[in-house]
């Protein structure tokens, strides 16, 4: 590992908001007298998200403050783990996976698309956007090559669909993170070879309903339905945890509104909501079964709405970030964006049914 020093210009000081600090607070009590010291990770962690995605010196001060731990050994702390970054970063913070098997798989062209788009490593464009390093194994090596931007794992990566992608996020468009060769999380490109059975899913809870083994799609983690009506019960053991999930639920989607539903497609039709980057086959399936059948319904979703269906799909945010509601607004006023494109030339697999 690289020596990983602080950067040279730092910020005059650095406090926790209120809001941080009294999560903070909360941190450091679910530790023993005396072990207030343990929160020292999650605290920089909030720190580092705090100040745009990197640790200044005062944040490391503050944090030592707050512990009532000696400087140098937060210091210590930030210097050792990767995951904080010592300088700054850009808005959208690559960090592409150099190991063995993303090599094998073409890292080494994705490094030259960074050093050409965004410069060398740790350097931040001039519009703030990007930055990036070339970090070790990332866990996702089934889908190398591939790299970390922010929060989010981009998989099954080429030359041209990096480049693409860096282009996206510095516009502002809309970016589904995953493999972005259309395939299933890891199975293989063309579907799933093993445990196609649907017979294997039957009263099981937490599966996928039997029809839907084989196709669902990349981009489409929602929670499954609920077993079929027919279905036998599930175990004894399982109700307890089906019950509190059920509470929780109700008590989340209780707090905000529904979305206005029909009873059936306008017209008789329906618009194909696959078209919105972030909504494939299951989903959409989904949103039919709760009337909403068209661009337009979407485009008019309140912050209401949007987080009723954010908490009815357990998305946390996902809607927001994939901005289906932006997508929809151009595509219920006939426009197109660059994935319904995709999508209308037949180059997006996931969005078939
Ligand atoms: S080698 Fe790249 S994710 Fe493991």
């Amino acid at each position: 590992m690289a020596v990983r020093r602080l950067a040279e210009i730092q910020p005059e000081s650095f406090a926790f908001t209120s809001e941080n600090r009294a999560w903070a607070d909360d941190q450091i009590k679910k530790f023993p007298e005396g072990r207030q010291a343990s929160a020292v990770i999650p605290l920089l962690w909030r720190a580092q998200e705090q100040h745009d995605g990197w640790l200044p010196e005062p944040a490391i001060r503050h944090v030592g403050d707050v512990l009532g731990m000696p400087y140098i050994r937060v210091l210590e702390i930030a210097t050792f783990y990767t995951m904080f970054n010592l300088e700054p970063v850009g808005e959208y913070f690559v960090q592409l996976c150099g190991t063995t098997p993303c090599q094998l798989c073409g890292a080494s062209d994705l490094i030259k698309v960074c050093e050409r788009v965004i410069g060398p490593q740790r350097h931040v464009t001039d519009d703030g956007k990007l930055s990036w390093l070339e970090v070790e194994c990332l866990g996702a090596c089934c889908n190398a090559p591939m790299v970390q931007i922010n929060y989010d794992y981009y998989e099954d990566l080429t030359a041209e669909s990096f480049e693409k992608l860096l282009d996206d996020l510095r516009a502002g468009r809309p970016v589904t993170p995953g493999p972005q060769n259309g395939r299933q999380m890891s199975a293989p490109l063309g579907g799933p070879t093993t445990l196609t059975d649907p017979s294997l899913y039957q009263n099981r809870r937490t599966l996928v309903s039997d029809t839907d083994v084989a196709s669902r799609a990349a981009n489409d983690t929602a929670p499954s339905p609920p077993p079929p009506s027919s279905a036998p019960e599930p175990e004894k053991a399982d109700k307890p945890e089906v019950a509190d999930e059920t509470d929780d639920k109700a008590a989340m989607l209780d707090a905000a509104e529904r979305p206005e539903a029909l009873e059936g497609p306008a017209g008789g039709t329906a618009d194909d909501l696959k078209r919105i980057s972030g909504i494939g086959p299951k989903i959409e399936g989904i949103l039919n079964e709760l009337g909403i059948f068209h661009f337009a319904q979407i485009a008019r979703w309140t912050e209401d709405n949007k987080a009723w269906i954010d908490g009815y799909l357990k998305f946390k945010g996902r809607i927001d970030r994939e901005d289906w509601i932006g997508q929809a607004t151009t595509l219920a006023e006939g426009g197109d964006t660059d994935f319904s494109k995709r999508v209308d030339e037949g180059n997006v697999p996931s969005s078939k049914d």
